[in-house]
C-alpha cells in the first residue's frame, strides 16, 4: 500500500478569530473531501491550518500528532471539552412571557429530577431521564444568552461546543467527537450546549453516496444514542431546520427564539444602556424602540458602536440621534439570510400574521385620531 500523501493548506490568516477559523477550516475540509471522494482518489490526507502554522511534513511531528488524534478514545477526548462558569444570567434575557415561562419549566425540570426520580422512584421506568431543548430562531435573537442564563439559574456549568468543533475532517472522528462532549459534560456535571446545530438535527439522509454524506448521518447516529444514554441536560441552538429528523423531534423540546416586538426591545435598549454609559437627557428608549424589524445583537451593536464613535470624537454623553444613527445603520447593513424561496416555519407565519394585525390596527386607529 503507499504511504498516505499529506496536503497541508495554509492560508487562514491567524488574525482570524478561532472560532470563525474553525468554521473555515471545517467547511473547507468537507469540501475538499467531497472532491476527493468523487475522483476516488484515496490516502490523501488534508489538513486545513492557519498561515503560520508549522509545516509538518519538515519535522514530521504535526503529522504524527495528527494520527495520534485519530486513535483518541472518546475518553481522552472528553480531556479537551472543558466546561465555564455561564457568562450570563436569567435577568439579562428580555423575552416574551410565553418563551420565559417555556425556559422556567425546563429549569424546574432538571430541578425536581433528584426528587421524582430518585425520591420517588421513578429512575426504575426511565433509567436515563435527560432534557433535551432546542433554541431555534434567527440569529441574534438570545438563544446562546438563554442556555448560560439556565446554567446560571441552576448553578451549573456549562460545556459550550458548536457543531463546527465537533464534525471532523477525517471520516470516523465526528461520531466519537460526539460521545466525547456528552461524556465531558457529564464527568463536569455541565450542562451542555450545542450551537449551530442545524445540520446535526437533520434528517439523516437515505440512500448516501458520499464519505462526507455518510460521516454526516454516522454522527447524528451517534447523536441519537448519546441523547439515550445521557443522565444530563443538554441543548441545542439552530436558526433553521428545514428537515428535522423526527427522532430528534421526539426526544427534544422546541423553544422558539421570535424577533423583540416593541415592548421587548424597548427593555433591550434599557438593560443595554447600561447605568455608567453617560447618556444624553433627550435619550428616549420609546424613540429607540420604535425601530423595527431589529434583533437583540443589532441593539447591543448600536450601543457599543455609538459608545465608541462618541469616545472616539471625545464626546462627554451619548445622543439619541447618535443610537439611532447606529441602529439604521446596522439595520442597513445586515444580509438577510433568509432565502425568499424557503416556505415560513408556523412560528414565522405566526409572527408574520401578527405584525401584519398590529400595521393594520395601527393604520386603523391613525384614520381614527
Ligand atoms: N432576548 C434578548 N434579551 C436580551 N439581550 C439580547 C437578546 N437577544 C440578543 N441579545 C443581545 O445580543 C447578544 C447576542 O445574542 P445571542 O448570542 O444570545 O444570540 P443568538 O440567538 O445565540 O444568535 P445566533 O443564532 O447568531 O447564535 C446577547 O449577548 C445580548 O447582548
Ligand atoms: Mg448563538
Amino acid at each position: 500500500m503507499n504511504p498516505p500523501r499529506d496536503i497541508r493548506i495554509q492560508g487562514i490568516p491567524d488574525s482570524v478569530p478561532e472560532a470563525i477559523a474553525a468554521v473555515c477550516r471545517s467547511r473547507f475540509s468537507l469540501a475538499v473531501n467531497k472532491l476527493l471522494d468523487e475522483t476516488g482518489i484515496e490516502d490523501i490526507k488534508v489538513t486545513v491550518s492557519t498561515a503560520l502554522e508549522k509545516d509538518s511534513s519538515q519535522n514530521g511531528q504535526n503529522s504524527i500528532q495528527k494520527k495520534s488524534d485519530r486513535d483518541l478514545s472518546p475518553e481522552e477526548r472528553a480531556k479537551r471539552y472543558k466546561a465555564q462558569k455561564p457568562l450570563f444570567t436569567f435577568e439579562q434575557l428580555v423575552i416574551p412571557e410565553k418563551v420565559r415561562e417555556d425556559l422556567l419549566l425546563a429549569v424546574d425540570l432538571i430541578r425536581l429530577e433528584s426528587k421524582v426520580f430518585d425520591e420517588w422512584g421513578l429512575r426504575k421506568i426511565e433509567p436515563f431521564p435527560r432534557t433535551a431543548l432546542n433554541f431555534h430562531g434567527k440569529p441574534g435573537t438570545g438563544k446562546t444568552l438563554a442556555a448560560h442564563a439556565i446554567a446560571s439559574k441552576i448553578n451549573r456549568p456549562i460545556l459550550v461546543a458548536s457543531y463546527a468543533q465537533i464534525e471532523s475532517m477525517y471520516h470516523g472522528e465526528g461520531p466519537k467527537n460526539v460521545e466525547a462532549i456528552f461524556l465531558a459534560a457529564e464527568q463536569q456535571n455541565a450542562l451542555l450546549f450545542i450551537d449551530e446545530a442545524d445540520s446535526l438535527l437533520s434528517k439523516r439522509l437515505t440512500n448516501v453516496t458520499q464519505g462526507s454524506e455518510q460521516a454526516i448521518n454516522s454522527m447524528r447516529s451517534q447523536l441519537l444514542i448519546c441523547l439515550e444514554r445521557f443522565r444530563g441536560v443538554v441543548m441545542f441552538s439552530t436558526n433553521l431546520v428545514e428537515n428535522y429528523d423526527k427522532a430528534f423531534e421526539t426526544r427534544v423540546r422546541n423553544i422558539y427564539f421570535p424577533m423583540p416586538d416593541e415592548t421587548c426591545r424597548r427593555e433591550i435598549w434599557n438593560r443595554h444602556l447600561v447605568k455608567e454609559l453617560p447618556t444624553a437627557p433627550d435619550i428616549s428608549l420609546e424613540k429607540l424602540a420604535q425601530v423595527e424589524d431589529v434583533c437583540g445583537r443589532d441593539i447591543k451593536n448600536a450601543v457599543i458602536d455609538a459608545a465608541m464613535r462618541a469616545a472616539r470624537q471625545r464626546k462627554e454623553e451619548l445622543t439619541l440621534s447618535e443610537l439611532l444613527e447606529s441602529i439604521n445603520s446596522i439595520k442597513k447593513a445586515r444580509i438577510n439570510v433568509t432565502p425568499a424561496s424557503r416556505p415560513l416555519t408556523p412560528e414565522e407565519k405566526e409572527e408574520t400574521e401578527k405584525k401584519i394585525k398590529e400595521a393594520l390596527a395601527k393604520k386603523k386607529q391613525e384614520g381614527t385620531s
